[in-house]
């Protein structure tokens, strides 16, 4: 039997492929501009670092990390997420006691054990931003525009903001009191009664009806901001309609992840099915004290590349281009024909013309049949006689006109032709 892809994991091949390329530069670009540095961490860390940082309850660490012991006996895992990465790389190198806030980015594999479907996957990517050591609403402003500019430049329209404050350590408790309450009144089940317990925000995320259809008079995290939070909330939500960022407010918002406080947001798209958050992200303040740092505040967000795809493909952005990729297909006759064409690629290529050429010594009808497939727009041509000429045959493939070009003008003339 030959091997797949394992499960709940699958291969991004050309041209698709071009998809999540485009979709990681859209979404990094913009906040390049913005002053953001790149990143780059370990795919796996130790397990402490997730299971302190995400949280223990959450089902990320309860359920769908992939850890394993190294053969020197420590506990590792493939990182789930990379705001726990970043905030450890940051206050190990230092960056809280440089200029702040300390602005970096970030793009990579990630993994969860989850139940594999459209959108869900146990390896994913995702590209990220992160904003430490600086409690600024201009901040959590700036994050959340930057974002939604790195979706519209891709061209989607269907991309909405869901936004929240989650609170702070001086009002959630009091909060999650309420919230408790509430929830030991209704009729759940056992697992759902211990997650009231543990995680009581977590069940305002149940998807199940019959949950749901009880939740209806549950208290809201709005409702009980101190003031701190609530003006901290007001001047966020200010900024970006200021910005032109459209959003909703939504105060069930709740995130998986446990660090979050105040600001947090996801964004969503309609046309994926059940997963429908494309990003998601928020503030969080107290992350860097639970994996044993000093106070650092910190806001960021992350988006999934698979899933921003599917949006592009919900939305008929995504017609897969039909060429190759290259704009010349070189065809030579006879070793000598070849090296000449070789070189003539490389210079092609230094010129910004992209080009391929015929390998394996095919003859000139299996050549011309690879030019037709690459989707180039022009075939060069060069035959015995060619070659005595100093000459190449440069042929549109689309007309199927051709004429002799010198070799020495082969360069210019293409690249003039090709930016007419
Ligand atoms: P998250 O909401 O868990 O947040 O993930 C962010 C995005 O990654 C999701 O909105 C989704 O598009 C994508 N994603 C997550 N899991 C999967 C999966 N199994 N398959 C496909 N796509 C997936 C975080 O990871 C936080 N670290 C974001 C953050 C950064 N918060 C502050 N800074």
């Amino acid at each position: 039997m030959s091997f797949q892809a394992p499960k709940g994991t699958f291969d991004w091949m050309p041209p698709r492929s071009e998809l999540a390329l485009a979709v990681r530069d859209a979404m990094s670009a913009p906040v390049r501009r913005a002053g953001y540095g790149y990143v780059e961490t370990p795919t796996f860390e130790d397990t402490a670092l997730f299971a302190r940082g995400v949280g223990e309850s959450t089902d990320i660490v309860s359920k769908e990390m992939y850890t394993f012991e190294d053969k020197g006996g420590r506990s590792i895992t493939l990182r789930p997420e990379g705001t726990a990465s970043t905030v450890r790389a940051v206050l190990q190198h230092g960056l809280q006691n440089g200029p702040l806030p300390a602005k970096v980015w970030y793009s990579g594999s990630f993994f969860r054990y989850e139940r594999a479907q459209k959108g869900r996957y146990r390896h994913f990517s995702q590209v990220g931003a992160e904003a430490l050591g600086v409690e600024d609403p201009a901040l959590d402003a700036e994050l959340i525009q930057l974002a939604a500019e790195g979706f519209a430049s891709l061209g989607l329209t269907g991309v909405r903001l869901l936004l929240n404050s989650l609170g702070c350590a001086a009002c959630r408790p009091a909060y999650r009191a309420a919230l408790q309450d509430f929830l030991r009144a209704l009729d759940l089940d056992d697992a759902t009664r211990a997650r009231v317990e543990l995680n009581p925000l977590r069940v305002l995320d149940d998807k199940r009806p019959e949950v749901r259809a009880q939740l209806g008079g549950a208290p809201l995290v709005t409702d009980h901001l101190c003031e701190a939070c609530k003006g901290y909330h007001e001047e966020v939500r200010s900024l970006l309609t200021d910005a032109g960022v459209a959003f909703a407010d939504d105060p069930r918002l709740v995130r998986g992840l446990d660090y979050y406080t105040r600001t947090t947001f996801e964004f969503v798209h309609d046309g994926l099915g059940s997963q429908s958050a494309v990003g998601g992200g928020g503030r969080y303040d107290g992350l860097s004290e639970m994996i044993g740092g000093p106070p650092l505040p910190g806001v960021g967000w992350a988006i999934g590349v698979d899933r921003t795809v599917l949006a592009l493909e919900a939305e008929g952005l995504a017609a897969p281009r039909s060429s190759g990729g290259v704009q010349v297909y070189g065809v030579a006759l006879g070793d000598e024909a070849r090296r000449l064409l070789f070189s003539l690629l490389i210079e092609l290529r230094r010129a910004g013309v992209t080009a391929d050429m015929a390998f394996g010594g095919k003859g000139l009808k299996g050549a011309m049949k690879g030019a037709d497939r690459s989707g180039a727009t022009y075939a060069v041509i060069i035959g015995e006689r060619d070659l005595a000429a100093g000459a190449a045959q440069v042929k549109d493939l689309a007309s199927g006109e051709q004429a002799a070009v010198p070799l020495a003008e082969i360069v210019t003339t293409l690249k003039e032709r090709l930016t007419q």
